[in-house]
């Protein structure tokens, strides 16, 4: 009987409009840029970031946490909770006068979450396609944007250094925007610190607000060009390969970024009910040997070092910290894991899972036991991994080495021993599964880049309006 009143009286909440608990948790969650897996400092003392520790030394760090190989799939992986591979953004990631975009048939997470009752905000890089407005942030979703739209740019000057063909010889222009307006103004301020005061001011104005709010941080650093106040850099005065230099500060100043978060949340009381999650979109990048130390790979390759990004959960409202979660999580999980800590009623049927329970109170196992690291096909060769269990089968990953390769990354994380041929039952039956996958593949969605993108075009910016999306 009381059941039945339950029912009846969610039902009537459903025809209302948005169904919310008042209670339900903020949420946060910050993506990092090309950031290396020995650019950490819980993985890599020499990294100063004391605030990022201190939320790891009283959180919970995810230990398995797989991203894609390159910043537009993690992206669309995260928004759609679904693979990429089975809407054509497994290639590389978008140039910014390719006439394309992530998929409009896709409802994104934020837009789910605004069903919730939660105000959603964008604060950094989109990177999911702009040629036309349907492509763009406020029209996925997000009742804010503050950033840019294409894959990097000048960190003052907010400049895509003449990156537009791809092979970073074309045209450049002017990339910042506060909502769907050109923020010229925004020229010469560091970008990282333009989006703290717009996340800082977001939470300020969430103080008093009965709904909770969803904040997605894609911040800049530590993507290249590799540019950092001074100030950073003065921080690591013995760091002699100035490459190394660079990003480390890039990283220091992200955390300093992150601490100011920490801060506007307790100082508005919403840091108890706020839960945050951190993760790299990617491996670092080549050219940089020691990015991923001690993983194997890079960005852009299905190695661990590609892949499995640095990542942590924190939360008062976690049991038991600190503590490792050591349970395969992929970057598509947080879509429903979200939808679950916003108190949807339902999850939604994509390729994660809610992993939720099993992070929070530490005691359950992942409900995952296998993911996709990735699946192409060009010309007739097939491009992928799959991981099963403790098994990892890649194919055909790079033109020099085609593979295949099988590793048990539980014994083997740094991928040393090919046991394709003392394993070949364990080999057959990952490829197996693998290609089954295929039947769910669209193409790459690479259509040739299109000057009307040319922000000449534009009047010296990236502007939507040269494409249909679709
Ligand atoms: C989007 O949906 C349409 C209609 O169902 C379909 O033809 C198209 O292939 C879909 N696009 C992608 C990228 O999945
Ligand atoms: C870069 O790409 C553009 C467009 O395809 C081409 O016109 C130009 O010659 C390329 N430049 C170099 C140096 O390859
Ligand atoms: C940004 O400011 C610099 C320095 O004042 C200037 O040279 C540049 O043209 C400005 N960029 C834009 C797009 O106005």
């Amino acid at each position: 009987m009381e059941s039945m009143k339950l029912i009846f009286w969610l039902k009537v909440l459903c025809i209302l409009g948005p169904i919310y608990a008042e209670d339900a948790p903020n949420i946060i969650y910050i993506l990092a840029d090309d950031l290396g897996w020995n650019h950490v400092s819980w993985h890599n003392p020499s990294v100063i970031s004391p605030h990022m520790q201190e939320l790891v030394d009283n959180g919970v760090v995810l230990e398995q946490s797989y991203v894609q190989p390159t910043c537009t799939p993690s992206r669309s992986a995260f928004l759609t909770g679904t693979y990429p591979f089975k809407y054509g953004r497994q290639g590389p990631p978008l140039f910014a006068i390719c006439p394309t975009g992530l998929s409009v048939n896709y409802t994104l997470l934020p837009e789910m979450l605004s069903e919730l009752g939660y105000s959603t905000h964008l604060v950094g890089k989109w990177h999911l396609g702009m040629c036309d407005w349907a492509y763009t942030p406020l029209r996925r979703g997000f009742d804010t944007f503050t950033g840019f739209y294409v894959g990097y740019g000048g960190y003052f000057n907010h400049a895509y250094h003449g990156g537009a063909w791809g092979n970073r010889t074309g045209p450049g222009g002017y990339d910042f925007r506060q909502q769907e307006r050109v923020m010229w103004e925004a020229n010469g301020t560091y970008s990282t610190d333009l989006y703290t005061d717009e996340a800082v001011n977001i939470i300020k104005l969430n103080e008093n607000s009965e709904n909770p709010f969803f904040l997605y941080f894609a911040h800049q650093n530590v993507h290249d060009p590799y540019e950092v106040p001074q100030k950073y850099l003065d921080m690591y005065p013995d760091v002699e390969d100035e490459l190394t230099r660079k990003i480390v500060s890039m990283v220091t100043a992200m955390d300093d970024s992150i601490g100011a978060l920490v801060d506007a949340l307790k100082d508005t009381q919403q840091y108890e009910n706020t839960i945050i999650v951190f993760s790299a979109d990617n491996g670092g990048v080549p050219g940089h040997p020691e990015s991923n130390h001690p993983l194997k790979g890079y960005k852009y390759d299905l190695w661990e070092g590609g892949t499995r990004g640095a990542a942590f959960v924190h939360s008062p409202i976690l049991k038991d910290t600190p503590r490792p979660y050591s349970g395969l999580v992929h970057i598509t999980d947080w879509f429903n894991t979200f939808l679950s800590i916003a108190g949807s009623p339902s999850l939604q049927d994509n390729d994660g899972f809610d992993q939720w329970e099993a992070i929070r109170t530490g005691n359950l196992p992942s409900p995952r036991q296998d993911l996709i690291y990735n699946l192409d096909q060009r010309a007739i060769k097939t491009i992928g991994g799959i991981r099963a269990g403790s098994y990892k089968y890649v194919v055909g990953q790079n033109s020099d080495e085609e593979g295949p390769w099988l590793f048990d990354i539980e014994v083997d994380p740094l991928e040393t021993t090919n046991l394709i041929s003392t394993n070949p039952d364990v080999a057959a039956e990952l490829e197996a599964l693998l290609l089954s996958e295929l039947s769910h593949m669209v193409p790459a969605d690479e259509p040739k880049l299109d000057p009307a993108g040319n922000p000449e075009n534009w009047g010296g910016t990236y502007s939507p309006g040269w494409c249909t999306a679709h």
